[in-house]
C-alpha cells in the first residue's frame, strides 16, 4: 500500500554536479520514479522562447507557467509541454542562458512547487532532483543530499554532454554560462541554492556515478526499512 505521505530522496547541487545521471540511476536502483525539476523550469523557458516572451517578462512568463500543462515520464525522463515533445530541445545553450531568469520569478515557483508536489503524491516514492527540493518542496524529505564537484569538474561534463549531441562548444564560454548560472541560481532572493541544514554533502569530483549511487542507497537504505526499497 503506497504511503498517504510520498517518501522523497532530495537531490541537490548545482549545474553539472552529477545530479541527474546520478537520480536516474538511483531511481532506477530503488525502483522509484524520478522527478527532474530541472526540465520542468526549462520546459516553461523553452515555451516563452518559442512565443516570443523574453524570460524577465515575470508577468508574462507566470501566465504561461499557470496555463501549461507540464507533463514528466517518471519511468522515461520523457517531457512534454502542451503536448509538444522537448525532451532534447530543452537541453541547448539557447535554453540554459535563459532559465536561471524563469527560475527566479516567485510566481513560477509557486506554480512549479505545486506540480512536484502533486507528482510526488501520485508517484508515492520519488527521487526529486533540483535546487530547493530539500530546502522548499520537500522539507520532510527521508533523505537530503547535496552534491558538489569542482567547477573544472562541472564545465568538463557539460562540455562532453553538448560535445555528445554534435553542438559546436567553446569551453570557455561554457564555463563562463556555469559560473554565471550558478550566481543567479544561488543569489536569487526565491528559493537559493543552497543546502539544508540536515543535507548529507557528497562531492562527485573524479568518482563515478556508480560510486557515487552507491553511498547514497547505502544511506537511503539506513533510513527506511529495507523491505520498504524493494
Ligand atoms: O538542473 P538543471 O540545470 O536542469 O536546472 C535548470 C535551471 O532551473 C537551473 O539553472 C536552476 C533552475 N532550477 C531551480 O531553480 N529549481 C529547481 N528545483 C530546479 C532547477
Amino acid at each position: 500500500m503506497t504511503s498517504p505521505r510520498p517518501q522523497v530522496v532530495a537531490l541537490d547541487g548545482p549545474a553539472g554536479s552529477g545530479k541527474s545521471t546520478v537520480a536516474k540511476q538511483l531511481a532506477q536502483r530503488l525502483g522509484w520514479a524520478h522527478l527532474d525539476t530541472g526540465a520542468m523550469y526549462r520546459a516553461v523557458t523553452w515555451q516563452a522562447m518559442q512565443r516570443g516572451i523574453p524570460p524577465g517578462d515575470g508577468a508574462a512568463v507566470a501566465a504561461l507557467a499557470e496555463a501549461a500543462h507540464i507533463e514528466l515520464d517518471p519511468g522515461t525522463g520523457r517531457v512534454t509541454i502542451d503536448g509538444a515533445d522537448v525532451t532534447a530541445p530543452i537541453r541547448t545553450q539557447a535554453v540554459d542562458a535563459g532559465v536561471s531568469v524563469v527560475a527566479a520569478i516567485a510566481e513560477v515557483r509557486r506554480v512549479m512547487r505545486r506540480h512536484q508536489r502533486a507528482f510526488a503524491s501520485r508517484v508515492g516514492r520519488v527521487v526529486a532532483e533540483g535546487r530547493d527540493m530539500g530546502t522548499r518542496v520537500f522539507p520532510d524529505a527521508i533523505l537530503k543530499v547535496f552534491l558538489v564537484a569542482t567547477v573544472e569538474e562541472r564545465v568538463r561534463r557539460r562540455v562532453a554532454e553538448l560535445r555528445a549531441k554534435g553542438a559546436g562548444v567553446d569551453p570557455e564560454a561554457v564555463r563562463k554560462a556555469l559560473v554565471e548560472r550558478d550566481r543567479q541560481d544561488a543569489s536569487r532572493d526565491e528559493d537559493p541554492l543552497r543546502p539544508a541544514g540536515d543535507a548529507v554533502e557528497v562531492d562527485t569530483t573524479g568518482r563515478t556515478p556508480a560510486q557515487v549511487v552507491d553511498q547514497i542507497l547505502a544511506l537511503v537504505t539506513s533510513r527506511v526499512l529495507p523491505s520498504e526499497t524493494a
